[in-house]
């Protein structure tokens, strides 16, 4: 019966302390062999951003950010004072882009920025605004401005991109429209976060994001980073922020606790065998999910008996939002899960199936938060960080039900800290200041000041 079925998923999605610790140990081994010669599977990439803010930041500063279902630019004034204001425009995707040509993908960043600059900038000297590109994949950067895609994630299948420096196909597009700027640094989401965070909040040690994607960034010493060696002649305790793209964490397999589920979702994705600890945690993935074990439910004969599931078969036609929804149902009977199940995919639910699709959506969201906690406690523990603000964005983080709430539970399972109260809690994942605008702005000014030193 339904109970049972409740009991197994319940079986299956929940990851325990002690799973966590152990998950969290073979993290910090996965975060250092990134970060060796050899490497490893977590690619842990020197961004060339080399120091935090000292927040007497100043200037004006032009940032895009390139994120996956918006395209947004911004202009940023730094007051010099951890204060700053921001003009911003956003754009819509277009929806076939994510599978598009690579021209056009670049063309239409170009055009966006070209159109921000006509209706903010109609006669000015363009060409002395610097630009932070806010380029959210991974990519292996030899300095602040290049960055050669590695790999899509986020359901990106764009060819001709992958294996080349993004650059010079964005500054082509910005030459073929006429815009006379420059990239002066290309940026992951996560090191703008951090950075942007730690300027308002110097006790700001990491950035994180928990959106479509999920990643962190973090400052190493170039001591620390084996696989820098020969490369540069930098003094061995220089500061290095390092993107870890910690979504490829366990792609070999073999300590996360997946289910037949995950199995599925990775190998119907454009990218399998990428991307393992992601396709467990992020927003792109959370509803998808909850998709597929309810069908495999149906299909078992549990759920939905007599009823057409034709709609609930459009793979990605439940989003995190709709989870989100499902979980916050407030009412006892969840009449709201039931308006939901009928207007979207003409589902005639009964109670008690209801109340298993709730517990499914409140298991899959608690094993995402307990999961990324796991990733936080290993960079702090490998970094011997025993307390710090950790600046979090994104919007599984900033909108899903208890996100925040369940990642602290789990911090503390993993730490210990049975005797304190949650605003006792000396790690604190809490919202960030806007990464992608304010961060690249400042990367943008930090890059300006090591040039202009000679650095
Ligand atoms: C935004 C940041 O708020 O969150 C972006 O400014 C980041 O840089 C984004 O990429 C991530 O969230 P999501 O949910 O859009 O993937
Ligand atoms: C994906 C990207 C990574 C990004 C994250 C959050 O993991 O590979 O670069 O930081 O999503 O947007």
């Amino acid at each position: 019966d339904l109970l049972e079925q409740i009991s197994q998923l319940e079986t299956i999605f929940t990851v325990d302390a002690n799973k966590l610790k152990a998950i969290v140990e073979h993290f910090i081994k996965e975060l250092e062999k990134g970060l060796s010669k050899e490497g490893g599977s977590i690619p842990m990439i020197p961004t060339w951003v080399m120091s935090m803010p000292d927040g007497k930041e100043k200037g004006s500063y032009l940032a895009l950010d390139m994120g996956g279902t918006n395209l947004r630019v911004c202009e940023v004034q730094l007051l010099g004072n951890r204060d700053f204001d921001i003009t911003q425009s956003k754009y819509h995707m277009p929806p076939g882009m994510k599978t598009g040509t690579s021209e056009q993908l670049w063309d239409y960043i170009a055009e966006c920025l070209e159109a921000f600059l006509q209706s903010h900038h109609p006669d000015e000297a363009l060409h002395e605004l610097s630009l932070g590109f806010t380029f959210s994949y991974p990519c292996s950067q030899t300095a602040i401005d290049n960055g050669v895609l590695q790999r899509w994630t986020k359901g990106f299948d764009i060819d001709g991109v992958e294996g080349h420096d993004v650059q010079p196909m964005f500054e082509a597009a910005l030459k073929r429209k006429n815009v006379p700027i420059h990239v002066t640094a290309l940026i992951n989401d996560t090191t703008g976060t951090m950075v942007a965070s730690n300027y308002t909040d110097p006790e700001t040690q990491m950035g994180c994001i928990f959106g479509t994607g999920c990643n962190a960034a973090y400052f190493d010493v170039v001591k620390n980073i084996p696989k820098l060696e020969g490369l540069v002649d930098l003094d061995p305790e220089t500061p290095m922020a390092i993107n870890c793209e910690w979504g490829a964490f366990d792609n070999e397999h073999v300590i996360l606790p997946r289910t037949k589920y995950d199995v599925q979702i990775d190998e119907d994705s454009p990218r399998p065998n990428q991307q393992a600890f992601e396709k467990m945690i992020a927003g792109l993935y959370l509803g998808e999910i909850h998709r597929i074990v309810m069908l495999d439910l149906y299909e078992q004969g549990f759920i939905f008996e007599n009823q057409s599931v034709e709609a609930l078969k459009k793979p990605y036609s439940i989003d995190a939002s709709l989870l989100s929804q499902i979980e916050e149902d407030p009412f006892e009977n969840l009449t709201e899960v039931e308006d939901l199940f009928t207007t979207r995919f003409g589902i005639q639910t009964t109670e008690p199936e209801r109340k298993l699709v709730r517990r499914l959506a409140e298991l899959i969201g608690d094993r995402s938060a307990r999961l990324s906690a796991a990733g936080v406690a290993a960079i702090c523990k490998k970094k011997g960080i025993e307390k710090c603000h950790v600046g979090a964005d994104g919007s599984v983080f900033n909108k899903y039900p208890h996100f925040q709430e369940r990642g602290a539970q789990a911090l503390a399972e993993i730490f210990g800290w049975h005797d304190l109260t949650p605003t006792q809690y000396p790690i604190k994942v809490q919202p960030a200041e806007d990464g992608s605008g304010v961060g690249a702005a400042l990367i943008a000014a930090l890059t300006a000041k090591r040039v202009n030193e000679g650095l």
